[in-house]
């Protein structure tokens, strides 16, 4: 068990034994990790100068917002904000994000797959999958950079073991072999939980065409030698593609791909429309079987009732509202383009070759993040010093890899982000 859990734990049973005996087997599990929220909460505090911790995009020192969303929120008739929303979500938005999803990934054309049913933003619809596709030791199979919350979603919360794989190969391509040796290691439990996310979270790689292919091939491999996947794409930075990468979800090559294969996809607003507090999120199968996905969905409905009956009515509203709209195109494509002329900043500023004593970086492309591997320094040491030192906030991940959020800092200056930085790098290094 979790240390942090061991603690509370301890902590409520040296207060009232009774209490904690009342605690399930998941109560007594449960605990509020140590990972990006807290790293982000100590960079609220110190990270004066850059802030480069949180998953969310920021322009002039506020959020990024998409202005006709803005403008629009005081003019709502009181039918679309206070009544209850249907478990399923408002049947139009529902509608027009499939078509959205359609329109941005025309592979999906002729596919089976369900209507998006709304969730409460992502990490809601991946829980939704934990609970519908995870029992106790069902092995949940991703690649080695990944967003932490998925060890309390699928291990913590269903007891998922969890099998990583490198997510790179040694030439900084995705490591599809890998993925398939981990998924066929796998094999005699006769069915694996398979996590996608792209753009990624922390490294921002989307693979290319060719790699994408690989990856296609590889399940449809795992699948012909008898094992049954549910093959997860987690959407979150869906959109925000910026060199030469794949440009659709690899949802769409994945539905109908195999009878032994399910393919589910999570996307939402919260991050390609810059809604992260707004909490709309969708959950979407594919399959050659209609009768498949009916099921899937009255499932998925049954699992929304139970937890959180339906999600926010008004934020639903406004995810709609902003899909009718005529500047909806426009105004995003604005946002995209801020954000790609930032890592295409990063990536000119590291190609320099001012900081190569100091780290490597992993290939990006993509999403609102790069990643750095520091060499000779532990990155917990560096984020620290840095906040101490520099008022700058980065996140620490494992060892050695540091992600920035360029999402969080203005182009022109992100020369001076990375130069202090490499500057922290330095003063660690002459101390030993
Ligand atoms: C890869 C990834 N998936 C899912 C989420 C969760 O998104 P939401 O806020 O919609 O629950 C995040 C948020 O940081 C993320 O980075």
């Amino acid at each position: 068990m979790n240390e942090l859990a061991q603690d509370l734990n301890r902590q409520i049973q040296q207060e009232n034994s009774h209490i904690y005996e009342l605690l399930s087997e998941l109560g007594k599990k449960l605990y509020f990790p140590k990972g990006i929220l807290t790293q982000t909460a100590e960079a609220k505090q110190k990270a004066y100068r850059y802030n480069a911790t949180i998953g969310i995009a920021t322009e002039q020192d506020q959020p990024m917002f998409i202005p006709l969303i803005q403008e629009t929120l005081a003019n709502y008739d009181p039918k679309d904000l206070y009544p209850y929303a249907p478990p399923a979500g408002k049947p139009e938005l529902r509608r027009l994000w499939r078509e959205k999803m359609l329109n941005e990934s025309p592979s999906l054309k002729d596919k089976s797959f369900s209507n998006p049913i709304v969730t409460s933003a992502l990490t809601h619809g991946l829980s939704i999958v934990a609970d519908l596709f995870v029992d106790k030791n069902d092995s949940l199979v991703l690649p080695d950079k990944l967003w932490g919350n998925y060890n309390l979603i699928f291990g913590v919360r269903r007891g998922a073991k969890i099998v990583t794989f490198p997510f790179f190969t040694e030439d900084g391509t995705f490591n599809t072999i890998g993925m398939k040796e981990a998924l066929l290691s796998q094999k005699d439990y006769g069915k694996a939980v398979l996590l996608l996310n792209f753009p990624n979270n922390p490294t921002g790689y989307t693979p290319t065409e060719p790699e994408a292919t690989e990856i296609v091939a590889a399940l449809k491999e795992v699948a012909q030698q008898g094992m049954n996947l549910a093959v997860v794409t987690d959407d979150a930075y869906f959109g925000l593609f910026y060199e030469n990468s794949i440009k659709e979800s690899l949802f769409a090559q994945i539905a109908d791909l195999h009878p032994r294969i399910l393919a589910i996809k999570i996307d939402g607003a919260t991050k390609e429309d810059y809604l992260w507090g707004f909490r709309v999120g969708f959950i979407t199968y594919a399959c050659g079987y209609p009768a498949v996905l009916d099921a899937l969905e009255k499932k998925t409905l049954g699992i929304i009732r139970g937890t959180i009956s339906s999600a926010s009515h008004p934020a639903q509203t406004f995810v709609l509202n902003a899909l009718l709209s005529t500047e909806y195109q426009t105004q995003k494509q604005e946002k995209f383009k801020i954000l790609k002329k930032r890592a295409l900043k990063v990536k000119q500023i590291l190609d320099l070759g001012d900081y190569r004593a100091a780290w490597d970086y992993y290939p990006f492309n993509s999403g609102y993040f790069m990643c750095l591997k520091l060499k000779g320094v532990r990155a917990e040491t560096l984020r620290l010093h840095l906040l101490d030192h520099y008022g700058v906030g980065v996140i620490a991940l494992g060892e050695s890899d540091v992600r920035v959020a360029f999402s969080c800092v203005e182009e022109q200056e992100l020369k001076h982000l990375f130069d202090l930085i490499y500057q922290g790098v330095q003063d660690l290094l002459a101390r030993t």
